[in-house]
Formats: C-alpha cells, structure tokens, sequence
C-alpha cells in the first residue's frame, strides 16, 4: 500500500535524526483492548525509528498518551498526566504526543491547545497510520502538529507492530460502529463499521502461529457484525478468501489454525448473536466458552430509550439458547447504572437479570454523560448518590454470586495457559484457565506458556489455588 511505503520512509528519517542516540519513549494506553492494539502499532513504529521504550515517564524524550473518552474519568486522568508533564516539557523538552478517541472530539483539542499548548502533536484515531509523518515534521520543522481527521480511516496494513505478550496477541478485525447506542460516543470518534480482509486477518493469524503464539483475541467495537456492511453493499466486498463471509465463518477459519490453542473475541452485540455464531463456538474446541455478552440494562424500558434493539426477555432467551447449546457455557458483561429515567422498578430489572444468568463477571459503570450523545440531552439525568447507591447494591450481589461460581472450580480439573511467576509471589506461577480465571500454583519453570492441566484446591474472590498434575 502507497500510503505505508510513504510512511516507512519517514519512518527511516526519523531513525537518521536519531542516529547515534539511544532515544527513549513512554506509552500510556486508556480505554479498551482496541486502543491497546492501537499502542502495539504505535510502539512497532517507534521502535522502528529507532526508539526503545521506557516504563518510567521520567526517562523518556517522547511521551505518548493514547486516550479513551468512554467516560468521564478517563479525561479526569489525561488532564492530570498532561498537569505533571508540564515540568518535564520545560525542563527537559521533551516531545508529547497525544492520540486516540478523545482527540476526535473538538472540544478536547479546544481545551488542550488553550490550557496544554506545550502538546507537540494531536492526532486522531483515523490517522494512526501517519504518526512517523507527523513525528518528522514535529522533529524537523519544530512546529505543533494537529492531524485528526473526520472521514473513517482506512484499515491500513503492514505496520509494523511490538506486541506487549509473547503468547497471547490481539488481532483487530473490524473498526468503528453503526449502533448508535444513545449513552456511547464511540461511534462518533471510531466512525462507522469497516471490516479488514479475511485473507489480511488470516495471514496474521498463521504468521502469529508460527511465532508461537498461543491465544488469539479477535477485537472489534462490534466484532459479531463482522464483513456486515460489506454484505450489505454500504462497503465494496473483499475477493472471496477460505469461504470466509461473516463472522461465524471466521471463527470457523481460525479454529483450523495451526498452533493456536485459544480464541476469545470481544466485544459481540446480542442483537447481532446469530445461530451460526452459536454453533460456531460450540464446534470450535478451540473457542474458549467464556463468551462476553454486554447486557447495559435489564430493563426493557431502558434498553429501549438506550437504543439496544434488544428487550430484556429477548436476552434471557438468548442467554438460554447459548447455555442449551454450548456446554460449559460462561458468561462475563457490562452493566451501565443510572441510564437517565431509569427507575427503582427498572434497576429492579437489571438485578433480576444478574440473579438469573449468573454472569462469571460483570463489569459495572456509572452512567457517564457524554457531548454529542442522545443520552446527554436526556431531561431525567439520576442524581449522582442515587447511582452510586445502586452501584454498591449490584456490586454487592457479583460479588455474592462471584464467590458461588468460584466455589463450582474447587475439585476440579482446569486447562490453564501459563502466564509466567504469579506477580504478588515469585515463587509461584500464574495462568489463565479458559473462562479467564487466575489460577496460582507451584510448578517448575518449563510450564511457562504452555498449557498445563491443574487441579484446583481452594477459591480466593480474584484468584484460584491450584495443584499441577503431572502428565
Ligand atoms: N457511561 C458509562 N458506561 C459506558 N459505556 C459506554 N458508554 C458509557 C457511558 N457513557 C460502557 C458500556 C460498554 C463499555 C465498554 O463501556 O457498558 O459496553
Ligand atoms: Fe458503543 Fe453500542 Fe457501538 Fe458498543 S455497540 S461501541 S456500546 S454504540
């Protein structure tokens, strides 16, 4: 591609005007495992003009904020980062680039040019690609450097990439979203559905394979409409490539992989989860069975104002096809607290719903209000002590319901992939079973990465103890 040969040539300028010096970067990712994927393509091309990284900021020339604007607390901390870099630009001069989804919201780079204008570089999340471009430029010219762009970007290939795991590697294979779910302002900053090539998806795949890497995420805002728009004519088709058509056929695809022994994929809508995606897990050995399926609300009057396309029966039967179909079946979420109008009655939804599914985790928000959303403009905002009280009743009920599932492990038998030394205890290792716990054990130092079979003696809330079994 034209447009990555041109960035590889900046990307060897840069690597000149950094001849001889060992030049240091810092990189801190907000938000979802999307924009960390992102960081792994910032990193690879970094390292390519000649940068190696750093884990502490204060060691760094270049310092590197990738952003997320889910909600607000993620601005809350950018601004506080930007507040302590302020000495080290002046002091030190070093470089800072900002990127990501925030950077697509006009507002912020208003704010940022007017209380941060010591920020060399701005660019946005569809123009990633031309960071060694706009690095150059920053470098040489000396000037600041806005890049944001408000068309969707292309899917660009063959950047370079550093990835942060030598056994599990995360794969994006579709961006943006056409949901318009009235709480999120994703689909504004990532832009509308755009799926990579299946033949693209799939040689990474097998070069990742051949690597030796072990587990595979498939990433996507809304991974299950996976080559959707491009059925639907709103985007050219690919060449056919392996029968490859929708998202099921995918995950079909990868399952044949040589070497992969694990695919997870996040995040799936329910209103997208067909048959075919069903059946595609249950026959797929590989596919872990834990399987990520956002609820927001149980509530069918909030689903509703909340744009879901999904009522709270339709997921409740949803939920129970999966588990008909798919043994083993676990289930994590994510659950938004205090949508605007949602009543007692409707919260009263949301916790039946979690009574009933049993989630193996739920990952809970409070409703944050975010410009440019439906939501927003929302009259009956929840006072902010009425959501944190219904927050502390649904975390209250997870963790009940967390300590129960853990119980379930206790006696049995779990595949795990080793991670490496568990962080808290050296001496121990740490590793993953297939629905995502941590498991500790003790085991010699060849285990790592590999999967083992372990049996677990007891449950501790965030982790389970376990005993190798020798083969
Ligand atoms: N406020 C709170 N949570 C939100 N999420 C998305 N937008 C908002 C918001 N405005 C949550 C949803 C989504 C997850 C990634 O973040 O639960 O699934
Ligand atoms: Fe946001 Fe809804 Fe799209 Fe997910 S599906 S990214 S919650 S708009």
């Amino acid at each position: 591609m034209q447009e990555i040969e041109e960035q590889k040539r900046y990307m060897k300028e840069v690597k000149k005007i950094n001849e001889g010096i060992t030049k240091k970067y810092y990189i801190l990712t907000m938000g979802c495992q999307l924009n960390e994927n992102d960081s792994e393509k910032l990193s690879g091309m970094l390292e390519e003009m000649g940068y190696s990284k750093v884990e502490e900021e204060k060691e760094a020339d270049l310092v590197l904020l990738n952003t997320c604007c889910i909600r607000e607390n993620a601005e809350d901390k950018l601004f506080g980062k930007l507040g302590e870099l302020k000495r080290a630009k002046t002091e030190n001069g070093i470089i800072i680039a900002i990127g990501g989804c925030m950077m697509q919201q006009d507002h912020m780079i208003e704010k940022i040019k007017k209380s941060y204008s010591f920020v060399d570089l701005i660019f946005g999340t569809h123009t990633l690609h031309k960071f060694p471009e706009d690095l150059y430029q920053v470098l040489n010219e000396k000037e600041k450097i806005k890049d944001v762009l408000d068309i969707d970007g292309e899917i660009y290939e063959g950047l370079p990439i550093k990835r942060d795991s030598k056994i599990k590697a995360s794969v994006t294979i579709m961006n943006g979203c056409n949901n318009f779910c009235s709480y999120c302002i994703v689909p504004y900053v990532r832009g509308r559905e755009r799926s990579r090539n299946p033949k693209d998806i799939m040689e990474e795949i097998v070069g990742l394979a051949k690597e030796g890497y072990k587990e595979i995420t498939l990433l996507g805002q809304n991974v299950n409409s996976y080559l959707r728009s491009e059925k639907e004519g709103l985007r050219p088709k690919f060449e056919e490539y392996e029968g490859i058509h929708s998202f099921a056929t995918l995950l079909r695809k990868v399952n044949e992989i040589k070497g992969i022994e694990r695919i997870r994929f996040i995040s799936p809508h329910p209103k997208d989860f067909t048959q075919d995606v069903i059946e595609a897990i249950r026959d797929g050995e590989k596919i872990c069975k834990l399987i990520h399926l956002p609820l927001q609300s149980g509530s069918t009057n909030i689903l509703k104002k909340m744009n879901r396309k999904y009522s709270k029966e339709q997921y409740l039967k949803l939920v129970e096809n999966m588990k008909k179909t798919i043994p083993n079946l676990t289930l994590s979420t994510d659950i938004i607290v205090g949508f605007p109008g949602e009543t007692e009655e409707d919260f009263e939804d949301t916790l039946d719903v979690v009574r009933k599914v049993k989630f193996e985790q739920v990952y809970m928000f409070l409703y944050s209000r975010r410009v440019g959303t439906p939501g927003d403009k929302m009259e009956d905002q929840i006072p902010e002590e009425i959501k944190h009280e219904r927050f502390n009743r649904l975390k209250k009920l997870v963790e009940e319901q967390m300590k129960e599932s853990n119980q379930k492990y206790v006696g049995t038998i779990q595949t795990v992939l080793v991670d490496g030394p568990s962080k808290n205890n050296k001496t121990l290792l740490s590793g993953r079973t297939d629905s995502n716990k941590v498991v500790i054990f003790e085991g010699p130092q060849n285990c790592i990465h590999q999967l083992v079979k372990i049996k677990i003696i007891s449950e501790h809330m965030w982790y389970l103890r376990g005993e190798l079994i020798e083969e």
